[in-house]
């Protein structure tokens, strides 16, 4: 039976040490590290994310702000909200919540934030950087970086000899997983849609890391006996069991398969989520340290 890797645990070890490092902070320089949320419309999955990560910028002892804007905001206001904020020195960290609404072009909006205040890791300077393997100086999205603190418990820090295999190719969990992962030595493939035999090529890895947005995809037969099993999905699915209309949340790996040949897994809810927040507040307050000198 796969140990469970409690990602709520060791997500509270590290917004407590961010917690203690912040009032350090404060006391050594008078500098408050501050957050900025933004939130463009009403889907109620963002809604619930970004108060969250207000919630445990507050818990933290950060001075946080969200700004919440309509639906039909254009683009060129949300690039001036941007600039703006750029220019706020008790703004140390910018995120934008995405996805944003379609006539706005994402891709434009994060290449306005600083890159000294993308604590998402989504500006090209900083996807350059982790790309290039400056992990030093790189904002690492919260979400990878959260995700490797978590395989460094299991495996420790060096993945050298070990193959990984990420599954999902995004600019936000899949990309950055395949640099970081590699950065520590691990001999990593990504797998996407278009990939042949995809249950052969995870039965090959020692870490397997689920990203595609589909759920409980991965089953048992798909997993190599003792591999570490890191489940980034995060899927809302019908739960009739709980009543009428009632939903649940699973991830991308069937988790009551895989449990009984995985050596480490984990869950969903309660594994990477609360560890994409606890990064979030741990760049922050790197981005906070930098600007104090
Ligand atoms: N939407 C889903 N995940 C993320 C994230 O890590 N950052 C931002 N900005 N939006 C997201």
């Amino acid at each position: 039976m796969a140990v469970t890797i409690d990602g709520k645990q060791i997500a509270e070890d590290v917004v407590s040490k961010v917690k203690a490092s912040a009032a350090e902070l404060i006391e050594a320089t008078g500098v408050t590290p501050g957050i900025a949320v933004v939130i463009v419309g009403e889907d109620p999955a963002s809604q619930v994310y970004v108060a969250s990560k207000g919630r445990k910028a507050k818990e933290c002892g950060f001075h946080s702000v969200q700004h919440t804007l309509p639906e039909q905001t254009s683009e060129d206001e949300l690039v001036k909200l941007v600039e703006t904020l750029n220019a706020d020195p008790a703004i140390h960290g910018i995120l934008v919540q995405l996805p944003l609404p379609k006539h706005i072009d994402s891709g434009r909006i994060i290449q306005t934030i600083s890159p000294d205040k993308d604590v998402d890791g989504f500006h090209f300077i900083n996807v350059g950087k982790l790309g290039t393997g400056e992990l030093e100086t790189a904002f690492v999205p919260c979400t990878p970086e959260g995700s490797m603190l978590l395989i460094d418990r299991i495996l420790g820090r060096d993945l050298s000899g070990l193959n990984a295999v990420v599954v999902g190719r995004s600019n936000i969990v899949g990309k950055p997983m395949f640099n970081l992962l590699l950065a520590h030595n691990a001999t990593v493939t990504i797998a996407h849609s278009k990939t042949k035999d995809l249950p052969g090529l995870c039965r090959n890895a020692d870490i397997l890391v689920a990203a595609v947005g589909r759920p409980q995809m991965i089953k048992a037969d798909w997993v190599k006996p003792g591999a570490t099993v890191i489940d980034v999905g995060i899927n809302r699915i019908p739960a009739p069991e709980r009543g009428e209309g009632k939903t649940r949340l699973v991830g991308d790996v069937d988790f009551a398969d895989v449990a009984g040949v995985a050596g480490a897994l984990t869950p969903v809810p309660g594994g990477v989520g609360p560890m994409t927040i606890a990064m979030l507040m741990a760049n922050t307050l790197v981005a906070a340290h930098r600007s104090a000198g």
